[in-house]
């Protein structure tokens, strides 16, 4: 249940209202990435730690940071608009329900701001940004972690030849992150209106699932945006069968089903 006063736009409040989703797509990730990549640690270690910095989250989700946050900083807080997710972080870490728009902390308080893949479900980037800058004090760093908009291109085949089977009308493009609002194509712009240093770190690495079921498990957290535009008849069976059956043939010609993935992170100061 989501009881948090904070508005939320439908899909966000959906997919987020629990870790459910994001726990098995960190689960996927950790296990059939290849190479074997600490993404959290490799955002983190752009930043000169001190060890005594003061460190706000905002879009913290599962916490996957929070730890190896802990581990480099004085003091970590974990923020997210999902009450869900705040309230599922361990006990004893730091939290507090806030929205990217708004954040309820008093101007130059903190000394680093983790943003890691979140920005582009804010519908006003601006204000987050605007608002990133109020909170972070002079010569305080913003990480910024996203994909690029050409990440997983067979797994949005995939999707796509799948969704066109049962007749979903889904356009190719719309399949990716190509049109996410804030990729590490496209991300460049919005934050160097709000920092004067913005540099872009990326990482490329590929999952490789030996069968279909992970694919099928990571891709069942997002089916909602499919289904709602599917016929009537067609539901998340029909979409697991399909998908089955194509990756069974691929993986019976290739050996293995490969995705190329591409992320990174900004790292911005104020
Ligand atoms: C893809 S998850 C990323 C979680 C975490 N940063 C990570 O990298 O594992 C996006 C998170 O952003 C949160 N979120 C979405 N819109 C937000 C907003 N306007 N303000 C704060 N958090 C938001 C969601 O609830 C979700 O937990």
């Amino acid at each position: 249940m989501n009881s948090s006063p904070l508005a939320q736009d439908s899909y966000v409040q959906t997919q987020y209202a629990t870790q459910d989703n994001l726990r098995i797509r960190v689960e996927t990730h950790e296990k059939y990435s290849f190479p074997k990549m600490d993404f959290a640690a490799w955002v983190l270690d752009q930043l000169p730690w001190r060890g005594r910095e003061r460190v706000l989250e905002v879009g913290c989700g599962s916490g996957i940071y929070a730890r190896p946050t802990q581990a480099r900083a004085g003091h970590y807080i974990g923020g997210d608009l999902s009450w869900g997710m705040v309230q599922s972080l361990p006990p004893d870490i730091p939290r507090v329900n806030l929205d990217a728009q708004w954040l309820p902390l008093a101007a130059a308080s903190v000394d680093v701001i983790l943003a890691n893949h979140m920005l582009y479900h804010v519908p006003d980037q601006d204000a987050a940004a605007a608002q990133f800058t109020r909170v972070l004090r002079p010569g305080g760093y913003l990480l910024a972690a996203t994909n690029a908009g050409a990440n997983r291109p067979e797994l949005n085949q995939l999707l796509y030849d799948a969704a066109a089977a049962l007749a979903i009308p889904v356009p190719q493009e719309a399949m990716g992150d190509a049109l996410l609002t804030f990729t590490l194509e496209n991300g460049h712009a919005l934050l160097a209106r709000h920092f004067p240093q913005v540099a872009r770190h990326e990482v490329e690495t590929a999952f490789i699932f030996p069968t279909p079921e992970p694919v099928i498990a990571y891709i069942g957290t997002t089916r909602d945006r499919l289904l709602d535009i599917a016929p009537p008849g067609i539901g998340w069976e029909q979409l697991a069968a399909q998908l089955h059956q194509l990756l069974t043939d691929h993986i019976a010609r290739h050996g293995e089903f490969r995705v190329h993935k591409k992320a990174g992170v900004f790292v911005c100061r104020r």
